[in-house]
């Protein structure tokens, strides 16, 4: 397939076909509509400000946030991205032993020719480790963050840097955040991740958690309106 120019119309349901069938190791039916919802409501609930995402590897996610943007009316909403480009870091006392360090390393090439396939303005990308890039290249004004960085570290660093920049109303989605109380379904592979909601927020925790068909583990902080 030849790259499309930007002025095409994205069919959205294609581009989920096409997602799930190429980057299914990190996208699926649940995840790809829970954040086309999530995006959808901003632009009905007006929020201002830039979407991120912590953790972009390959760009899947990027891309699919870039489209939806696109299809709803908020072309002109900037997306940015960061990651390590080096994978995974090493992981700390609360990850499990699942991954090597190093593993989902991905090129700031790959993100950019994923959009390129698909026509769309490519994000702004930030390579660097979390605690490097985020203090001084965030923007000032978050409407939408997607945290998917895996490890206790990571998502502490995230939420650290991220929630006092969030709009009102605005939301923050941790991917991987299992609370099997809420949803007994979830997948609980990265108990690292909730461990660090917990240390920031402080229990209980103001994440609600999102289900979804399968084994989705997606917990949503809402900024207050009124600040
Ligand atoms: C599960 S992948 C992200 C998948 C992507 N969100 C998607 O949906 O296609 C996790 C990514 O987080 C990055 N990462 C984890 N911890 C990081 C850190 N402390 N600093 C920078 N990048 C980090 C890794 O390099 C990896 O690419």
């Amino acid at each position: 397939m030849h790259s499309r120019p930007s002025s095409t119309a994205l069919d959205l349901a294609e581009l989920q076909d096409w997602l799930l069938e190429h980057h299914g190791d990190t996208v699926d039916t649940d995840r790809l509509p829970a954040i086309r919802t999530e995006l959808e409501h901003l632009a009905t609930r007006a929020v201002p400000g830039t979407i991120v995402e912590l953790g972009c590897y390959q760009g899947a996610m990027a891309l699919w946030m870039r489209a939806v943007l696109d299809a709803t009316g908020q072309g002109q909403r900037p997306v940015h991205v960061y990651d390590s480009f080096q994978g995974l870091p090493e992981r700390g006392e609360r990850d499990p032993d699942l991954f090597e360090t190093g593993y989902l390393r991905a090129e700031p090439e790959q993100v950019l020719a994923l959009h390129d396939r698909w026509g769309r303005t490519p994000p702004v990308i930030h390579p660097g480790w979390f605690v490097d890039t985020l203090p001084s290249q965030l923007p000032e004004q978050i409407a939408f963050a997607y945290l998917d960085g895996d490890y206790y570290d990571s998502i502490h660093t995230c939420l650290t840097a991220c929630v006092p920049r969030m709009a009102p109303d605005g939301t923050l989605i941790v991917d991987d955040y299992a609370d099997l109380e809420a949803n007994p379904k979830a997948w609980n592979g990265l108990p690292g991740v909730k461990a660090a909601c917990e240390d920031y927020f402080h229990t209980p925790s103001p994440l609600q958690v999102i289900t979804g068909g399968g084994d989705l583990a997606f917990g949503r902080y809402t900024a207050p309106l009124g600040r």
